[in-house]
Order: C-alpha cells, then structure tokens, then sequence
C-alpha cells in the first residue's frame, strides 16, 4: 500500500497538524435573553444554563463573556404579554425593554458586537413575524414596521441588525432606511434561508413568543427544499446584506455547504434552541459525552462552511476551555 491515511493520525501531534477546522471564540456569537426588571436571571425550562436576564445582569453576562473572548452577543426580548399589539408597536418605542438593553449595553462595553433580531414576533399579539389581516401574513406592510425597527436598533447602536422574519423584499428595504437616516455602517446579516423547524420550540418558550394560531410555512422555508435557499440567498445578496445565514444549522449543514460554494459573503448559522436542547437533554441523561458532541456539533458547522456560529453553547465552551 501506497497510501496509508491512518499515518496522518497516529499521533496527537500529528492530528493536529492536519486538523482543517478550528473553532475560536471568534466565530461564535452568544444569543442572549432579556426580561423587564431588576435583578432577575430565570433558566429557561427546556433550555438547561440558559437565562433571561434583566438589563443590570445582561450586562454582568456580557462582562463575564467578555473576560472569556466572546465579543459578540445577538439579543432577544421577553416582552410582557400586555404590550403587544398587532402592529409591534413596542419595538420601536423609544423606552422599550430592548432599545434600553442595546444602549446599556454599548455604553457600558462600546467594543462588543451587538446583533439585534428584526421581526414582529416578540412584539405581536398575533405570535408572528409579520402583520396579520384576517390570518393571513401581509408582506409589503410589514416591511415598514420592520424598517423602523431596523432604525430604532441602529439609533441605540446596533453594530449588525439581523432580519429574521423571512419577508420578502425586507433586507432591501431596511438597507434603504438604514442609509436614509446615515447608518451606512450597520451592517445587514440576513437569515437568508429561515426554515420552518421544530427546533425553535424552546427558543419560543423562552420568549414566550409562539404564534397564537397556524404555522410560520407561508414566509419560513420547506425544510425539503435545498434550491429555494439559493433563490433567498441571491436576492439578500443583491438587496445589500452582509452576511447570509443559514437557519437551523446542524439539519442543514448542505445548505450551509451550498451557500459557500455559491457566494463571497461570510456565512453564519444559527444552532437554534432545539439543537441545543436536544444535546442537553441527552447528556444530563447520560446518554451522550456533552464536551465531546457539542464541539463535534461546532466543529461540523464550521466545516460545512460558517464562517461564524451563533451558539447557546458558545459561553459553556470557552468557560469550560472546550476550545
Ligand atoms: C423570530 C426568531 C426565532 C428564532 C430566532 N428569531 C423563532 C421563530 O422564527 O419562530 C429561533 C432561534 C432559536 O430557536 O434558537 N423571528
């Protein structure tokens, strides 16, 4: 035999010189929850180590993370059921839970990175992305909420909002406004291709925020469909984003794969509240070795080519010196 490729591992050493994928505190980014209040940190059921956090201790979190090189946060809100309304009024309301959190949080650490999420459904008394008319999801109406929203995040100090509602003509139309009103410098990072998953349940839980009737599968993707991210990907692109994300991460790491081999932006992918439920689950279970999958799970996402990872586990994995 010519070829022996168990030569290439059989030392640690060696493995590690022909190791392609490294994963860095770099790439990761720390979806974080916020609820209206003081002092408050409530672990969310199905999501075991993961807490909505008040404003004051969001910002000893991010203090926390910081110290352990993770720089970059995308935030989520909790909001109280008695605020929302069917046009999301709140997101935009200058007091609101959300813009204090992302002002609070680039004055106190003006170095970090903040994402903020652009969709209705937090804020929706309906429980979707965009505004209902007589059930159904209107999409030219919507992308006017979302613009302000959009506006209202770079005014607190978005460094990157991330649209996340799956409308169409959306990023476009918040890259206008963004550049109208001399944001030219917050970036646009599109949930390019949003599947309709089963893996946002807990995500959903956290925030309290599932849809109060039917499904999101009029604007979120068919988890069957591998070319239709192709088609949403081109128009982010020609819309102005700059970044393409790719959501659920680990169901669809060929859609990863696809995006890369078809466009020069940075790709990112979010490894959503199932995913993360799901390891956590089965390792407080006994039934899988949890350092060992959830660096396979990283490492796999990367390999399959995102460029950065948004991560529940991206804290544990510093802190835990996983990477
Ligand atoms: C809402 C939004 C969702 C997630 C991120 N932004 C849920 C949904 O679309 O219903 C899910 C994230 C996760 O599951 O971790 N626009």
């Amino acid at each position: 035999m010519l070829q022996r490729p168990r030569r290439n591992r059989k030392s640690e050493v060696i493995r590690q010189m022909v190791q392609e994928t490294h994963i860095s505190a770099a790439n990761l980014i720390f979806p974080l929850f916020i609820v209206d209040g003081v002092s408050k940190k409530s672990e969310v059921a199905s999501m075991p180590g993961i807490f909505r956090y008040s404003i004051d201790n969001l910002l000893r979190e991010v203090e926390a993370c910081a110290k352990l090189g993770l720089m970059s946060f995308d935030l989520f809100p909790n909001i109280e059921e008695s605020l929302k309304d069917r046009f999301a009024t709140e997101s935009h309301r200058e007091e609101s839970l959300y813009l204090r959190a992302i002002r609070e949080v680039k004055k106190n650490f003006p170095e970090v990175c903040v994402v903020t999420d652009v969709a209705m459904d937090p804020y929706s008394s309906d429980g979707h992305d965009g505004l209902v008319e007589n059930g159904e999801i209107l999409n030219d109406e919507t992308l006017e909420i979302l613009g302000k929203m959009a506006l209202a995040h770079a005014r607190a100090g978005a460094d990157i909002v991330a649209p996340s509602d799956m409308m169409d003509g959306r990023v476009g139309y918040i890259r206008r406004v963004l550049d109208d009103h001399q944001f030219t410098n917050v970036s646009i990072m599109s949930y390019s291709a949003k599947y309709a998953s089963a893996f946002y349940g807990p995500f959903r839980d956290a925030l309290e925020s599932a849809p109060k009737f039917g499904d999101k599968k009029t604007y979120q993707m068919n988890p069957a469909n591998q070319r239709e991210a192709l088609i949403e990907a081109n128009l982010d692109e020609m819309e102005g984003a700059d970044f393409l994300m790719v959501k659920p991460a680990l169901s669809y790491l060929d859609v990863i794969k696809l995006l890369k081999d078809n466009t020069e932006l940075p790709i990112a992918a979010y490894n959503v509240s199932g995913e993360y439920a799901m390891v956590k689950a089965a390792a407080q279970r006994g039934w899988l070795d949890e350092r060992r999958t959830t660096v396979e799970v990283l490492t796999s996402i990367r390999r399959a080519g995102a460029t950065s990872i948004l991560t529940y586990h991206a804290k544990e994995v510093l802190e835990k010196g996983w990477i």
